[in-house]
């Protein structure tokens, strides 16, 4: 099973993603817990590129041919090889991101987006939970903690919020895949959000 979180920045969905990895491997499968931009070393690589510097280092065309780029890294040397052995995977941003960064927030360009989806990586989880959070009080978080990570908070509350309306609107287009979570609240209340959404789809298995 692929397992994907997401949201904008700050949301808590890095938190959320290693307290659902704790949680299935608590009941004894294997997971694989890992993250975009990165999940591979190359991609890891390529992920230096696009969160650090100017907001104005790269355009949104040239931001989605890396974020494809490293996607395909993670996709051949770590997602595919996981789910070939049967583990779970779970993973802190796919593909959505990138609708919803380039697609709508930053630029018009969803149709490039979905067209090099189709042709680079064709592949969707089998679910997706949107961790939904307030835009002004998650930038503040976000800011606190990604010294030097920052490129995309620094484009503003505005953007935030259009990448807030984004991520929602990706949820009622796909709602058979996209869950959306409330992310207000505790950390724990909002991790047995994420459970009750996982354990809907995929039940744990009775030891
Ligand atoms: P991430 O490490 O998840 O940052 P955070 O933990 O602060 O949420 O992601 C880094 C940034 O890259 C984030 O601002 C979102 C952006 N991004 C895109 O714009 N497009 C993409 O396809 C992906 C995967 C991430």
């Amino acid at each position: 099973m692929f397992i994907s979180l997401e949201g904008i920045d700050g949301s808590g969905k890095s938190t959320q993603a290693r307290l659902l990895a704790d949680h299935i491997r608590d009941t004894g499968r294997e997971v694989v817990l890992t993250r975009e931009p990165g999940g591979s070393p190359g991609a890891e690589e390529i992920r230096r590129l696009l969160v650090e510097g100017a907001s104005e280092r790269w355009s949104a065309e040239t931001e989605l041919l890396l974020f494809t780029a490293a996607r395909r890294d993670h996709l051949e040397r770590t997602i595919r090889p996981a789910l070939a052995r049967g583990a779970v995977v779970v993973s802190d941003r796919f593909a959505d991101s990138s609708r919803v960064y380039q697609g709508t927030a930053r630029a018009d360009l969803r149709g490039q987006v979905d067209r090099l989806h189709a042709l680079m990586i064709g592949v969707e989880p089998d679910l997706t939970l949107v961790i939904d959070a307030d835009p002004e009080t998650a930038l503040g978080r976000g800011k606190a903690r990604n010294a030097g990570e920052d490129r995309f908070e620094n484009m503003g509350l505005p953007f935030q919020s259009r990448l807030r309306a984004g991520f929602l609107a990706l949820a009622a287009e796909a709602p058979d895949r996209v869950r959306v979570i409330d992310g207000r609240g505790g950390v724990d209340d909002v991790a047995a959000r994420v459970r009750a959404a996982v354990d809907a789809v995929a039940p744990a298995p009775r030891a």
